[in-house]
């Protein structure tokens, strides 16, 4: 099995791309519903980064999120917005080695911290979190649709 993990550029994302996307995370599963000026303008954005993983050259995971500003000179934290493997691929630490490369070029980048929320009853992803990121908080979430 060969793995390799990309931060998805400009250059990577064409049609062809979206197709794979679309193939391996289908709109039904909570995935994005992919689109092609959306995930060029989404990777152009130097504060956002997507990631994905290949197993013997198809994309098997997926990974985005965004550096959020600050008002103060602090170091400035990441925050992972949505991940998921394609079911053929899971529990095969694709989802891992995504997490720990992020970590590895976070700090590279100087960023002080990682973050993320999940549902507590995702066995899957609270079992992949407390290994790759660890220290759970006990905090509410509010939202409100329009
Ligand atoms: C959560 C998810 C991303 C994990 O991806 P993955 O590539 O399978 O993860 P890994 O193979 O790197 O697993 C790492 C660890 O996570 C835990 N884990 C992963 N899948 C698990 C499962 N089905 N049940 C219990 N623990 C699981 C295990 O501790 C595992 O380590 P181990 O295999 O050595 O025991 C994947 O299950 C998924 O895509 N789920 C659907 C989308 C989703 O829930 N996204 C998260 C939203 S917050």
């Amino acid at each position: 099995m060969n793995q390799e993990i990309k931060i998805i550029t400009n250059k990577i994302v064409d049609e062809k791309f979206i197709k794979n996307l679309h193939d391996a995370f289908p709109v039904a599963e909570d995935n994005p519903n992919w689109n092609l000026q959306a995930v060029k303008e989404f990777v152009q954005n130097n504060h956002n980064k997507f990631l994905a993983g290949y197993v013997d050259n198809q994309v098997a995971a997926y990974l985005y999120g965004c550096i959020s500003d600050r008002l103060d000179n602090k170091r400035k934290k990441f925050y992972v917005h949505g991940l998921s493997t394609k079911k053929e691929f899971q529990r095969q630490g694709v989802m891992t080695a995504i997490i720990n490369y992020l970590i590895d070029v976070l700090k590279q980048e100087g960023l002080a911290a990682i973050w993320l929320l999940t549902e507590p009853d995702n066995i899957a992803a609270v079992n992949l979190y407390n290994k790759t990121i660890g220290n759970p908080k006990d905090q509410i979430m509010f939202t409100r649709d329009f």
